[in-house]
C-alpha cells in the first residue's frame, strides 16, 4: 500500500514542489492551501484550507475525515510580516502566530491519532528562528513564531517519544520563492524551491529513523 503524505501550504513556492515530488514517488499526496489550482498535477489531491479561519481545527478534521492513516505530515505553510517592530499591528502578529504556530498545533492534534510507529512529522521553520543565528530587523513577528515552532518540535518529541512517530524541524535558509521576494526584494537566494523540496522529501521519507526532536539548520547563508 502506498504511503500517505499531507503537505500544509502547497499552492506555491516550496510546498508546490513538495506535493509534485511526493506524488512523483507514488505517495498518496494531499496538498492544502487557499489558492490551489486544480488539475495542475493530477496525482495530487488538492484541498482548500484557510489556516486563518477561526474554525481551522474542525475544517481540517472534516477535510481529512476519509483519510485513515497518515505516514508523513509536512507543516510547510508560512506567513511573513516584514515591518519595523513599532509598526507591527495586532493583525500582523496574530497572522504570523496563527499560520506558523497555532494552526500547526491544532492540525497536529488531529493527525497524530492517525499516525503509526514509523511515521514522520516535519516542521518547516526558518534559520531566523534558530537560536544564535543572525537576526534581521523587521522580522520580530515572523522569526519569533518560527522560534516557537522549534520549541514546539522539542516539546512534542518528548511527549510522543514512545509512539514511534519521529518529529523534527528543518530551519531553512534563503530559498528563491515569492515569500523571499516579498521579504527581501532583489535578494538572490542560493537555492530554488525544487532543490530544497528534493532535500525535504528525502529527509521526510528516509531519515525519520535517524532523527527525533532535532532542530536542523538547512542553510548555507543567512538573508
Ligand atoms: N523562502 C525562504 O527563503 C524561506 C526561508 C526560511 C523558511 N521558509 C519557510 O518555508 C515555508 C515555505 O516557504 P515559501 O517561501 O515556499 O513560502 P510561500 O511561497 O509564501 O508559500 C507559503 C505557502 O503557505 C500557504 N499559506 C500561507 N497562509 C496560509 C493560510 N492562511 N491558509 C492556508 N495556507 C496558507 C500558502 O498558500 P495560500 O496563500 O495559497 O493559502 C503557500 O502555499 C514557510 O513555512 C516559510 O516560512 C522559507
Amino acid at each position: 500500500m502506498s504511503k500517505t503524505v499531507l503537505v500544509i501550504g502547497a499552492s506555491r513556492g516550496i510546498g508546490k514542489e513538495l506535493v509534485h515530488q511526493f506524488a512523483a514517488k507514488d505517495l498518496e499526496t494531499f496538498g492544502f492551501a487557499r489558492n490551489l489550482q486544480n488539475g495542475s498535477d493530477n496525482k495530487v489531491h488538492s484541498i482548500h484550507l484557510d489556516l486563518l479561519s477561526p474554525t481551522i481545527k474542525s475544517d481540517f478534521e472534516k477535510a481529512i475525515s476519509e483519510i485513515d492513516q497518515i505516514d508523513y505530515l509536512i507543516h510547510n505553510a508560512g506567513f511573513i510580516a516584514v515591518k519595523p517592530f513599532l509598526e507591527l499591528t495586532r493583525e500582523d502578529i496574530h497572522n504570523c502566530y496563527q499560520v506558523n504556530v497555532l494552526s500547526v498545533m491544532e492540525i497536529t492534534q488531529i493527525c497524530i491519532p492517525k499516525m503509526k510507529s514509523g511515521s514522520h512529522i516535519v516542521m518547516i521553520s526558518s534559520i531566523g528562528g534558530f537560536q544564535g543565528s543572525s537576526k534581521f530587523p523587521g522580522l520580530a513577528a515572523y522569526s519569533t513564531s518560527k522560534a516557537a515552532l522549534v520549541s514546539l518540535t522539542e516539546l512534542l518529541a518528548e511527549e510522543f517519544k514512545n509512539s514511534g512517530i519521529s518529529i523534527n524541524c528543518l530551519c531553512l535558509g534563503a530559498v528563491q520563492t515569492e515569500m523571499m521576494e516579498e521579504a527581501f526584494p532583489g535578494y538572490k537566494a542560493p537555492h530554488q524551491p525544487a532543490e530544497i523540496a528534493e532535500f525535504i522529501v528525502d529527509f521526510t521519507m528516509n531519515n525519520g529513523k535517524y532523527f527525533h526532536g532535532k532542530i536542523i539548520p538547512v542553510s548555507v547563508s543567512n538573508p
